[in-house]
């Protein structure tokens, strides 16, 4: 009777987050949070204030016998510690946050805000205020931390971030633009941005004997024990990072970070645990960041719309020390149709902190660019700019000649248009007027890499009917916990109450962690070939463990559903089976193989796609931009969990809303620090800046990425929103800003005459 039970599958529904409850009762337990075994001790990172120098002096003492202050280490008294390195990772050799990571190796600065002393005290607060004792000396040298003023001072890096070729050209893009008949060149400023991670980098560090064990919040776990272990100088196997909750990372958390390393250093010197974070302010500095950039798009064209010719540089900040080349050129790879095409990355070198992944590296910044190009193009044209899109749609990658694995960016556009109300956008720019505002409605086009790395996980049925499912991944908030309990759950047939998700444990089986959104894809799949193979192992142990309730029955005929076992007319709850076949536990292990060991991506290009709808209004006497509303349309394969996968997307979007209107962090070049290092003064959408966003998903089939048919949502939100907003900023005024954050006085001096303005109210 019981086989005829419904299969309700759990993929594909909005379940609330399995660690919902934690979260909103203040139980999920953050790093910094962590009981160490005995009363721990508080380290406080002193930051040097000069770009680039050495330490000529420093004097400690006073720190050192200041209350409650236990230890102070500087370059003078660290622990030995190997060099930084290598400066750029060598191809197919490990990864460039499993690289040794030093601090307070030597007198050098090499930017401002970096460490140079560690003080450890009974508390906090004695820990601040014993590092506000110590007095450095420096001897500062000529430093460069303007970019601007040195965009002329580049070099080519060997490849850019992902392994992806610095240059790329096909046909001859100069020919193409000096004979076409419509062209438009724009050069682009994008500022520095911050991640600013809810949670700011933390770690209690705490020896048992010769073994190390780190509570830090990190998107890699395996890479940071790597980084840990070459650090310290020990052997991995006694290292052990433990990271079950992480507020948000963004890629400033895909490497160890200096509040870590101190911390363990400390530990170790001091034989007590220490707990170590970095302030809001110190994140700015020590964490990486969105290098700022120069991007010169142009574009070559027929009247009727047809590119003929896209070329797209980028030069950007990089430091003498440490080289990060942001892969901001490669979404133009494979975007448009076109036969003659031209990328490049370059790179300047100044004192300041080496700039990192922010949240879709490369497509975030590349598409300001590419996608205000096109905007630009479609207004030289008089077309609408979906049309213009729609008609450079290519049928292969334009570059690699391959197919795409799908490509939906045509419904999304048509899709998200008829949703978004498209056609009631203001033909002409700055033609519509509310009142004392101009209205304008802009679009762009999103496209995001879709990865696979390798990654394991093993799935472990308790006597007591539950499956307990690990890895290493992390959940940086994302919602990795309940999409794995959604995918066990189908996979295994059991209800999701009976899965138990637990990650963020390098006692784990190893997987790539969370970034470049690769995590649900090598993280899922991983736990699918665990959790097939497990339900396999019931059937058969069922069949044939002689105490099992389904003892002698036909494996060929097993299934499980709802959490009953059958086998053609028997059935049993999986409770009374693993009871009896899972006494001592019974595991499997999962794997998947990463990208370069996977076919399907040398045959088939393969990216997540989506666009964006904008409607601004801008005050006609203040030029103050608001937006009114965002709409995104994407097409990522399957979606897991709609819930959570829309507030992926919606997420990506406001930081889209953000780099185009407010984000912009300022260098003072005297001093190469972020003068407005906090998020009092760096500014982020708040919830009036955001009235309403929206996102939906197109229906799209992909089973080319892995077995789960899905694609990497995470950063694809980002990926071309700003653009929309800054198209529809110019629908509104027609004034096109190419610099951004797009602030009031960029667009002020253009608005209509002021009188003018008066006169119709
Ligand atoms: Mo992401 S910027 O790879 O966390």
């Amino acid at each position: 009777m019981n086989h005829a039970v419904k299969t309700t599958l759990i993929v594909g529904q909005p379940l609330d987050r399995v660690d919902g409850r934690l979260k909103v009762t203040g139980t999920a337990t953050y790093a910094h949070e962590i009981k160490s075994s005995r009363a721990p001790t508080y380290g406080f990172i002193l930051p040097a204030t000069i770009a680039k120098g050495r330490i000529a002096a420093i004097d400690t003492r006073r720190a050192e016998t200041a209350p409650g202050v236990l230890l102070v280490l500087t370059h003078r008294n660290m622990p030995s510690q190997p060099k930084f390195g290598p400066a750029r990772p060598p191809k197919g050799g490990p990864s460039r946050y499993a690289r040794a990571s030093p601090f307070l190796g030597d007198d050098r600065v090499r930017f401002w805000g970096e460490p140079v002393a560690f003080v450890v005290a009974e508390t906090f607060e004695a820990g601040r205020h014993g590092a506000a004792l110590i007095h450095v000396d420096y001897t500062a040298e000529p430093q460069i931390t303007d970019l601007r003023a040195n965009l002329d001072k580049t070099y080519a890096p060997e490849t850019v971030n992902g392994g992806k070729a610095t240059d790329s050209a096909m046909g001859d893009f100069n020919a193409a633009f000096g004979s076409a008949p419509v062209t438009v060149e724009g050069t682009y400023w994008i500022a520095y941005q911050a991640h600013n991670a809810m949670e700011p980098h933390a770690a209690v560090a705490e020896w048992q004997g010769s073994r190390l064990i780190i509570h830090t919040s990190t998107q890699t776990v395996a890479d940071t024990r790597a980084a840990v272990a070459a650090t310290l100088g020990m052997p991995i196997d006694d290292v052990r990072i433990v990271s079950p909750f992480v507020g948000g990372g963004f890629g400033g958390k895909l490497g160890v970070r200096a509040e870590t390393i101190l911390a363990a250093f400390a530990a170790r010197v001091l034989g007590q645990p220490v707990k170590a974070a970095q302030t809001r302010q110190q994140v700015f500095h020590n964490v990486g960041h969105r290098p700022a950039c120069s991007q010169t798009v142009k574009l070559a064209a027929t009247h009727d719309g047809r590119l003929t010719g896209i070329s797209h540089d980028v030069v950007m900040q990089s430091t003498p020390s440490e080289e990060y080349a942001e892969q901001s050129a490669t979404a133009t790879r494979a975007l448009y149709a076109a036969p003659n095409r031209s990328t490049r990355h370059r790179l300047v070198r100044l004192d300041m902190p080496g700039g990192e992944p922010v949240r879709a590296p490369g497509e975030a910044p590349g598409l300001l660019a590419l996608e205000t190009a096109m905007d630009e193009l479609a207004t030289a044209l008089g077309m609408d700019p979906i049309e213009l899109r729609i008609r450079n749609e290519p049928h292969l990658d334009p570059e690699r000649q391959v197919p795409f694995s799908s490509r939906n960016l045509v419904r999304c556009l048509r899709e998200g248009a008829t949703r978004f109300g498209w056609a009631q956008r203001p033909r002409a720019p700055g033609s519509r007027r509310e009142g004392r505002s101009l209205v304008g409605y802009g679009v762009s086009a999103a496209i995001r890499s879709n990865y696979i790395a390798k990654a394991e996980a093993t799935a472990l049925l308790e006597r007591t009917g539950t499956v307990t499912v690990r890895t290493d991944m992390t959940d940086l908030g994302t919602g990795t916990y309940t999409i794995l309990t959604q995918i066990a759950a189908d996979e295994l047939g059991l209800p999701p109450e009976r899965i138990v998700v637990q990650l963020g444990d390098s006692r784990f089986p190893r997987s790539p962690g969370s970034g470049g959104s690769w995590g649900a894809a090598s993280s899922g799949s991983a736990v699918k070939d665990a959790c097939h193979k497990l339900r396999a192992a019931i059937l058969e142990r069922a069949a044939s463990v002689p105490n099992s309730p389904l003892f002698g029955a036909d494996t060929a005929k097993g299934s499980i559903r709802n959490g009953i076992v059958s086998s053609g007319r028997r059935s049993a709850d999986i409770e009374a089976v693993a009871a009896a076949v899972a006494v001592g536990g019974l595991e499997t292990r999962g794997q998947v193989v990463g990208m370069a060991d996977n076919p399907a991506y040398s045959q088939f290009s393969q990216y997540a796609f989506g666009a964006h709808f904008a409607e601004v209004r801008v005050d006609a006497d203040t030029g103050e931009i608001r937006l009114r509303r965002m709409l995104g349309a994407f097409a990522v394969g399957k979606v897991l969990n709609p819930k959570t996968a829309r507030s992926q997307v919606i997420g990506g979007m406001i930081w889209g809303l953000s780099s185009a209107l407010h984000e912009d962090a300022v260098i003072d070049p005297r001093f190469g620090l972020f003068v407005n290092h906090d998020l009092a003064e760096y500014h982020v959408p708040v919830h009036m800046d955001v009235p309403d966003v929206d996102a939906f998903f197109v229906l799209e089939d992909d089973d080319k990425g892995n077995t789960l048919g899905i694609k990497g949502i995470g950063e694809l939100g980002i990926c071309g929103a700003g653009a929309a907003v800054g198209n529809a900023v110019f629908n509104a005024t027609g004034i096109r800003v190419r610099e951004f954050p797009i602030t009031l006085d960029k667009v002020l001096a253009g608005l209509p005459d002021q009188l003018e303005s008066m006169r119709q109210q």
